[in-house]
């Protein structure tokens, strides 16, 4: 069998299920590599026909590929050797508008066929079918970080996971307001997308959650309902639901560890208010939260900073820009960048081609213009470093670390200034 990408086929079709609920073959097939790639556990019939409703809901769109010849496989069930699926959804810029963008997942290729180029022709027709479809940006997650800067993503936003010590050291300097009262989960889950909503319009960095996120009610290893789960609202001074948290208690009884599965804060309030909530239960010792923000206000907020422990940082959101002009137009600045009037103009790398050229960007007081011009440059970058410049990478670390090129002296500085993001971007839909 030849080994070039000529010798697969690709199908591209929406995720479907039959009339009793259950995927349908084509979806099922797609459903069992993606499981196989990530070595997870075959789902019942139960959590695949959730899994496969989850898909539907939000439109995902699946891509199989199949050997031409062989296609059967040697076990005859025609399982596709490569998964690949976008959904859409939207990012937040600090714009007045949220962005919309493509979000692609479940990458996975056989290990028989690998290194012939399946990667690079999905990801290659996935740009491309984005960009015929008016997606200004893409953006993923990775269990890898060497393999996408080549099709144009760069880091967006870093996370961190932190233990807090929830014991009698947690005390914050300043008392929130509002209160915080615990809910029954099954009463909470129906309602987690709307308050995420809140914080998705909020928070520079966040995207979309999709459908099934919170899977966590329902799922304890993809298997049975999960038990133990255990929610908390917070309530403003006006009794409007700004925020929740759902975490599980684990381990000994006398010194449980929680483990935060989300805490979504539509407000500043919410978010300490929370945190205290989580330090109220008793016999329990540390919470544990994956998906913490990287320079958060939590350590800030609290006497001893010390009680918050960092256990891992790492690179979660990646960002590709398809159309420079659209991005650059729609992202917020801050008031004194607009109040200044500057203007920056940057030169593109885009192996793709997709973002290559010189863009001008002038935020101001009444809006922000953005434009392809024809040369002039003051900063060269690759499309990869655009992705990481606009969630708010530094430019002066991006050149330090040689991947900025500064051609007009001050741009570098120029550049820190238009795109930085008080706070940090944080991203909590991991996906
Ligand atoms: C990662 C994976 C999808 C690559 O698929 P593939 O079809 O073998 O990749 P390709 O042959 O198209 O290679 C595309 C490029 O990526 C590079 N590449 C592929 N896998 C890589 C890896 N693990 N690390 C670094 N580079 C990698 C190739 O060298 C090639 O580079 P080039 O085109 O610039 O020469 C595949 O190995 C896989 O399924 N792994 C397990 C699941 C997984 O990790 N998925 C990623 C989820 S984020």
């Amino acid at each position: 069998m030849s080994t070039t990408p000529a010798a697969y086929v690709h199908e591209v079709f929406p995720a479907a299920v039959l009339e009793d609920g259950a995927p349908e073959p084509r979806t099922e097939a797609w459903m069992q590599t993606v499981n196989q790639g990530f070595n997870s556990e075959a789902p019942t019939a139960e959590a695949a026909r959730r899994r496969a409703a989850w898909l539907v809901e939000e439109g995902a769109v699946l891509r199989a590929v199949h050997p031409v010849e062989g296609r059967e496989g040697v076990d005859g069930l025609g399982r596709p050797v490569a998964t690949f699926v976008r959904t859409e959804g939207t990012v937040n810029l600090g714009g007045a508008e949220l962005v919309p963008a493509r979000m692609y997942t479940s990458v996975t290729v056989r290990p028989a066929h690998r290194r012939r180029g399946i990667l690079r022709t999905m990801m290659e027709a996935e740009l491309q079918a984005a960009v015929d479809a008016g997606f200004p940006l893409a953006v993923l997650t990775v269990t890898e970080g060497s393999i996408y800067q080549r099709f144009g993503f760069g880091t967006a936003v870093r996370s961190r996971s932190v233990t807090v010590d929830t014991g009698p050291r947690f005390a914050l300097h300043r008392q929130p307001s509002g209160r915080v009262e615990s809910v029954d989960a099954a009463w909470l889950e129906p309602r987690v997308g709307e308050l995420f909503e809140r914080f998705h319009a909020r928070t520079v960095g966040s995207v979309t959650r999709r459908a099934g996120w919170s899977r966590y009610f329902t799922e304890a290893d993809g298997e049975t309902r999960a038990r133990g789960v255990r929610a908390a609202v917070h309530l403003d001074d006006d009794g409007t639901i700004d925020g929740f948290v759902a975490y599980t208690a684990k381990g000994e009884f006398e010194a449980r560890e929680l483990q935060v599965h989300e805490l979504v804060a539509g407000s500043d309030d919410a978010y300490r208010g929370l945190w205290q909530h989580l330090a109220a239960i008793d016999l329990a010792a540390t919470a544990t939260l994956e998906a913490a923000p990287l320079n958060g206000p939590l350590q800030y907020a609290l006497v001893d900073q010390r009680v918050v422990r960092t256990t891992e940082v790492y690179d979660d959101l990646w960002a590709r820009v398809l159309d420079p002009v659209a991005v650059l137009r729609s992202r917020g600045y801050g008031p004194l960048a607009r109040a200044a009037g500057l203007e920056l103009r940057l030169g593109v790398r885009d192996a793709l081609g997709h973002a290559a050229g010189v863009f001008a960007v002038r935020p101001h007081a009444d809006g922000v213009e953005a434009s392809r011009v024809d040369d002039g440059a003051q900063l060269e970058l690759d499309v990869s470093d655009l992705g990481a410049l606009l969630f708010g990478n530094a430019a002066t670390t991006l050149a330090a670390a040689g991947r900025i090129d500064e051609v007009e002296p001050g741009a570098i500085a120029l550049a820190d200034g238009l795109f930085a993001v008080p706070g940090g971007a944080y991203f909590q839909s991991h996906f």
